[in-house]
């Protein structure tokens, strides 16, 4: 069983991709809505809830576990490593992919305030992007937003304007989706920016490192029995729902909980 968390539901992006890759295994997702948003708590609160959050994945009989949550990566996965017997995947902010593909040499990160801080996406960008501009935003109100299944509102679009027009003035032309709740706005993303702007979403790549990691360690199913996928969350589970049918749909069995 593969376990898959986040502050809500934005991880579900990442979920998404790991069933279009595995699609024989089971997986358990856990939204920790009560706690949302981290990217304005401390590391220490980070590594906390999701030290909590492992112990209750792993109680649930999962083997490996995906951090999809930039912030929770950049935060908690090294004291998660260290800590607890069983291989991590994490998420971050892709910008050497930005980086390699800018013609402008500009190239966008919009990420929470956590993640631009920490060291790890400071390191990673001295290393990989030192040849390029890199104009970070920090996304705030985007992931409520997301909570609130309010995508697709003027709302939404007010603000994605505030964060994307300076962007385009400074002449972006790759945009980093630094948290994994901004997938479920690249549409309204691409309404803003138009073709100009080729936005980066490293959810397809954790889904292959999860796949490598997995049979590394001999833990995917060997049988072609359907998956069962199973979704908590610490809050209430009216959008982690309806996002999580329109994911899976008919292709699988899934039960949705609320531990409130
Ligand atoms: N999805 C989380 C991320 O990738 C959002 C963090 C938050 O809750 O602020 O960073």
């Amino acid at each position: 069983m593969i376990g898959v968390f986040d502050s809500g539901v934005g991880g579900l992006s990442v979920f998404g991709e790991i069933i279009k890759l595995l699609p024989n295994e089971s997986i358990t997702y856990y939204a920790d809505s009560a706690n949302c948003p981290y990217g304005t708590k401390s590391k220490e609160e980070i590594i906390l809830l999701c030290s909590d959050i492992t112990h209750r994945l792993i109680e649930a009989g999962c083997t490996i576990i995906t951090v999809a949550c930039n912030t929770a990566t950049s935060a908690a996965i090294a004291h998660l490593r260290s800590n607890f017997d069983l291989p991590f995947v994490g998420i971050e902010p892709a910008v050497k992919p930005a980086a390699l593909k800018s013609r402008t040499g500009t190239v966008g990160v919009l990420a929470t305030e956590g993640t631009l801080k920490s060291d790890s996406f400071n390191k990673t960008r001295e290393l990989f992007a030192g040849n390029v501009r890199v104009i970070s935003t920090v996304g705030a109100g985007l992931v409520e937003l997301v909570e609130r299944g309010e995508t697709g509102t003027p709302a939404a679009e007010k603000l994605l304007r505030k964060y994307l027009e300076p962007m385009m003035s400074e002449g972006v032309d790759n945009l980093v989706l630094g948290c994994t709740h901004y997938p479920f706005l690249s549409d309204e993303i691409r309404k803003i920016t138009g073709e100009a702007i080729q936005q980066i979403n490293p959810a397809p790549a954790v889904a292959q490192q999860v796949q490598r990691l997995a049979e590394r360690h001999g833990l995917l199913s060997s049988s072609d029995d359907k998956p069962e996928y199973q979704f908590i969350s610490s809050d209430g589970t009216c959008v982690l729902a309806r996002m999580a049918a329109s994911i899976v749909g008919e292709k699988a069995k899934y039960t949705v909980r609320s531990l409130r």
